[in-house]
């Protein structure tokens, strides 16, 4: 993971904010040995957040890996709630399904293995929380498919929507204050043209928090 954050606020951020419980630390520690990009405990915390600043009862997620982020939902959904994981890696999504088993909250989780671009169409909203965090190509795709299934005054959360290994920030800085830069490549473009569609959309309004890899925030109107 590509952290904005200097170690020290990553810490404060960490201290103060929602306390992972026993099976999320050992969920991070895999990632740390595995060199797995979760979202890691800083945007975990605001994950668990956003649900409850929306009382969240049902979550989509765009790429769920072995159900870290899920995780941290799951634990703010009431006993009805539900949170959609979805995985192209069967065998990270059966790991979600054992870690979601330990934490007590496997009963409200749905698991996709496929693409989550087919998944979200099996699926009607609304959904108080999306979270998008697939291949960054298809974050405009997934924003797309999902945008009137959110839940009026419900989020999209965008995960590395400031950098992740392949994302080249001076290039998407320049972008994002108008520029037209050279050799951009693909997952640069993909976030680009993903900020560009949320803050294109009259319903939504978006901003960035500088954590973990960057989040953008996307909350639409309550009408
Ligand atoms: C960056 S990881 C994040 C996992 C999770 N959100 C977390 O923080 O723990 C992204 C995951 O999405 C999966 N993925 C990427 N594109 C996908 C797609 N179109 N459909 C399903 N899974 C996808 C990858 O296999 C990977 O496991």
């Amino acid at each position: 993971m590509t952290d904005i954050l200097p170690d020290e606020s990553a810490r404060f951020v960490r201290a103060v904010g929602p306390q992972p419980d026993e099976v999320l630390d050992e969920m991070d520690e895999y990632a740390r040995v595995n060199g797995f990009p979760h979202v890691g405990p800083e945007v975990g915390g605001w994950l668990a957040m956003l649900a409850r600043l929306t009382d969240a009862r049902r979550v989509f997620e765009f790429g769920s890996g072995y159900g870290y982020s899920a995780y941290w939902f799951a634990r703010e959904l009431p006993a009805d709630g539900e949170v959609v994981l979805t995985e192209y890696d069967a065998d990270e999504l059966e790991m979600a399904r054992e870690y979601m088993d330990r934490g007590g909250v496997d009963d409200l989780a749905v698991y996709e293995e496929g693409d989550a671009l087919e998944a979200i169409e099996r699926h009607d909203g609304p959904f108080d929380v999306v979270l998008v965090d697939l291949r960054k190509d298809q974050y405009p795709d997934a924003f797309d498919a999902v945008r009137e299934k959110v839940a009026p005054g419900g989020v999209i959360v965008a995960d590395n929507a400031m950098t992740a290994g392949p994302i080249q920030f001076e290039k998407l800085l320049e972008l994002e204050e108008g520029g037209d830069p050279d050799g951009v490549n693909e997952h640069t473009r993909g976030i680009a043209s993903y900020l560009d569609a949320v803050r294109a959309a009259p319903e939504f309004e978006t901003s960035v928090m500088p954590i973990g890899e960057g989040i953008s925030v996307s909350h639409k109107e309550r009408r």
